[in-house]
């Protein structure tokens, strides 16, 4: 099918790989995390890598944690961050760092001051600025290698909701974001930190995001109602990986 393509331009701000099916997917997606990491310990020796939460993302970890994707990281080289948090302790099952740990990481030779955990259980505020502080210590300016996101049923990413306070946040990476909907306090980074990421990636699979998929890329943009729009600009384009399936709606 001539439309399932690897990569193709969608505007100035985001490029789209529809590589196939399901599995075609989870590897695409896989070698291209290993062609940032081996570009990024080149540059600069180091992989600062942002995770996303959710369910998605878990497989992926699970197989880039095993062979023979595990022996072609050095992982003394690799830094992990989380996009966002829920308020919640590390052992929680709702934990977007304890679902990322038990994929896989936990086992891997990350030195442990190089896992960098979001402190979203207590006092969310002063540790948003806590975590923003850890964020300028360790990149010294640098931005993140590769900043992963997901996209959820209502258009959010990261913890940047519809229509919550996030969304304006002004000279800040990290902030503790209210949401309301979920009766919730989380943790996020803000646009301004992700868009300066040197790559972003919004990995999506399956039918259930279809419609959300067609509408977040086929709708003029409305930042409010679906904040997963502002995510790419002219200089760094976010590339959205998305499965046949989910592809589906956006391809008719
Ligand atoms: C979270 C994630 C969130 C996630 C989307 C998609 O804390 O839940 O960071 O932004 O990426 O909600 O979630 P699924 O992958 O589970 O559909």
């Amino acid at each position: 099918d001539s439309k399932i393509s690897s990569l193709r331009s969608w505007d100035e701000r985001r490029t789209i790989a529809i590589p196939g099916d399901h599995d075609a997917t989870v590897h695409f997606c896989l070698q291209h995390l290993l062609a940032l990491y081996q570009q990024a310990t080149k540059d600069h020796g180091s992989f600062y890598l942002v995770l996303s939460g959710g369910s998605t993302p878990k497989e992926l970890y699970e197989i880039l944690c095993r062979s023979p994707y595990k022996e072609q990281i050095d992982w003394r080289k690799v830094y992990l961050f989380w996009g966002d948090e829920r308020s919640v302790p590390p052992s929680d099952p709702k934990s977007n760092y304890h679902m990322a740990m038990e994929a896989g990481f936990k086992k891997m030779p990350i030195p442990a001051h190089q896992i960098v955990r979001m402190h979203a259980e207590e006092k969310i505020e002063e540790n948003a600025l806590a975590y923003e502080k850890k964020i300028q210590e360790i990149l010294k300016g640098q931005p993140f290698d590769l900043i992963i996101l997901g996209c959820g049923d209502d258009g959010h990413t990261a913890s940047l909701f519809p229509h919550t306070k996030a969304l304006k946040a002004k000279n800040r990476l990290v902030v503790a974001n209210q949401v309301p909907q979920l009766q919730t306090w989380r943790m996020t980074l803000t646009y301004e930190c992700i868009n300066q990421a040197r790559n972003t990636l919004i990995y999506v699979l399956g039918a259930s995001k279809k419609e959300m998929v067609a509408k977040v890329l086929q709708s003029p943009d409305q930042f409010e109602l679906y904040p997963i729009q502002a995510i790419g600009t002219k200089e760094h384009q976010a590339l959205w990986i998305l499965d046949q399936d989910a592809a589906e709606t956006l391809l008719k």
